[in-house]
């Protein structure tokens, strides 16, 4: 034998030896690790947590003198127009709506495409009546719908002004601006049939990608508790009230924000969000409203506002392809009518005792109520029962248990922390002598006559704010003007 075969063979059996020891000491560590040492390094997190644990997490709920023992009648409405540039397949609409259709059991209207309702109706959960969904297959394109027909061409105009043209589209554009008529038409159609609702939202089809236990929710009992509490923080009557949670408060540059300046736009997002490009562009989500409703006359004016804004901006020539750059204009212009929760407020009283977490900034998530998921969905866990909650919140501390940044502090369950007027959140950014300012676009149907003339005061204006102290909200208010 050649010496440097021989040399060969002897490296072999020294390889495949070192490895079979590595391996073995590999796995003792492993093991000696979980069953010794594991228990004396794991975060401090008690899995057994007791009844007062939980009364804790609760303390949040509001004591609301139950007026109406009754439980109030809930539907949800949603939509899924494929995106003609969409990178997705099919079974990736599967999987998200499977979460939503397939889980979620309260009573459901989507519109969708003549294409994909079959889809729809195979993912709805067999158990559930056929009668707890409708579908309506009316409209092939957002585009179809009354307030934004014939707008493909201003809308693809308004895409060529837009800055972050490259993952918007003018069909993006009409999903998220018909979902105010959507809703309405939804809530109209049912009546008509006879199926009166006492609350309905707008929830979008994809906010439920994560793990959740989200049966009947939101949950009919919950959902008039915190009615209840918006109409005491509010003086209005319940059947006045729009619920639209929101993410940060807005920058204080905005209290001189005025009717003709336009959307407000922003980089980080004034209400919850639609995650649609999360997993692809993480840092780059444009978030938009992917929750909100009241009661039948609410969603009616909301409409008939978002509509006429819409048009009165769009026929002025400002960019109104994102939705929420409206919202956050509506909130503005009517926030005696809408009230919120906002997860992340540190003076929620919800919030003592609790240190934010150290991963709240960058990934806007978690942070000041505890273990409670993603932040852009807490309204889900804040509108669903007792029983839910408890659930999710053990859910929640199991899936932090491992978390790279501030694994030494103690997980706390998830609060339920209060409701809020959105009067009093802008007040607080904006201080507490700020009014709303004067409106003078007409809402057909609302017979209220303009307020004070705002005119002469933005015609020409390009205002751009920018970057104030840390806040998060970064606020450009501009006149684009697109060809
Ligand atoms: C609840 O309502 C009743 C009847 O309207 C009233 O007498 C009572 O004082 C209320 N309680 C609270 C806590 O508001
Ligand atoms: C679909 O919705 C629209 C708007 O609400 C309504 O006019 C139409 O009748 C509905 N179509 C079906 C088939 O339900």
């Amino acid at each position: 034998m050649l010496p440097l075969s021989r040399a060969r063979a002897a490296f072999r059996i020294l390889i495949s030896r070192t490895s079979v020891r590595l391996l073995a000491l590999t796995l003792s560590t492993i093991l000696l690790y979980v069953l010794v040492i594991d228990e004396h390094v794991r975060p401090p997190t008690r899995f057994g947590m007791t009844f007062a644990d939980y009364e804790e997490a609760e303390m949040g709920t509001a004591s609301v003198n139950k007026s109406s023992t009754s439980i109030p009648k809930v539907l949800l409405v949603s939509a899924m127009f494929p995106l003609a540039k969409s990178k997705h397949s099919k079974a990736d609409y599967e999987d998200w709506l499977g979460r939503f259709l397939g889980s979620v059991t309260t009573d459901l209207y989507m519109y969708t495409t003549p294409e994909l309702a079959p889809m729809l109706r195979q993912i709805r959960d067999d158990a559930l009546p056929i009668s707890s969904m409708t579908v309506n297959a009316s409209y092939t394109s957002p585009f179809d719908i009354p307030p934004l027909r014939g707008l493909e061409e201003t809308y693809t105009r308004m895409n060529n002004m837009d800055k972050e043209k490259w993952h918007h589209s003018p069909g993006l554009y009409a999903i998220w601006n018909a979902k105010p008529f959507l809703l309405d038409s939804a809530v109209k159609h049912l009546a008509a049939q006879g199926k009166v609702y006492d609350y309905a939202f707008w929830n979008d089809g994809g906010s439920f990608r994560r793990t959740h236990r989200y049966k009947e929710w939101p949950s009919p009992a919950r959902v008039e508790q915190v009615w209840e509490e918006g109409a005491k923080l509010t003086g209005r009557k319940k059947e006045d009230l729009l619920f639209f949670p929101i993410f940060q408060t807005p920058d204080w540059q905005l209290r001189k924000w005025k009717e003709g300046m336009g959307p407000i736009a922003n980089s980080v997002q004034f209400s919850e969000g639609t995650l649609y490009f999360l997993g692809e562009r993480a840092g780059l989500i444009k978030a938009t409203g992917s929750f909100f409703g009241g009661s039948a006359s609410t969603i009616q004016w909301f409409s008939k506002v978002f509509y006429a804004y819409h048009h009165y901006y769009l026929t002025r020539g400002l960019f109104v392809g994102i939705d929420q750059d409206i919202f956050n204009a509506l909130f503005l212009l009517f926030p005696e009518r809408i009230f919120t929760v906002w997860m992340n407020d540190p003076l929620a009283p919800a919030h003592k005792g609790i240190t934010p977490s150290p991963s709240l900034k960058p990934s806007l998530e978690r942070g000041y109520l505890g273990e409670c998921g993603a932040e852009w969905f807490y309204y889900q866990f804040w509108l669903a029962d007792r029983s839910t909650r408890d659930v999710m919140r053990m859910i929640w501390l199991r899936e932090e248990r491992w978390r790279r940044w501030g694994w030494w502090k103690e997980r706390k369950l998830c609060r339920v922390t209060r409701a809020m007027s959105m009067l009093d959140v802008l007040r607080r950014s904006f201080g507490e002598e700020w009014k709303s300012p004067p409106k003078s676009v007409v809402i057909p149907g609302e017979n209220r006559l303009p307020t004070s003339s705002a005119s002469g005061q933005s015609d020409a204006t390009t205002t751009t704010l920018r970057r104030n102290k840390g806040n998060f909200w970064q606020v450009q208010v501009s006149k684009r003007q697109y060809p």
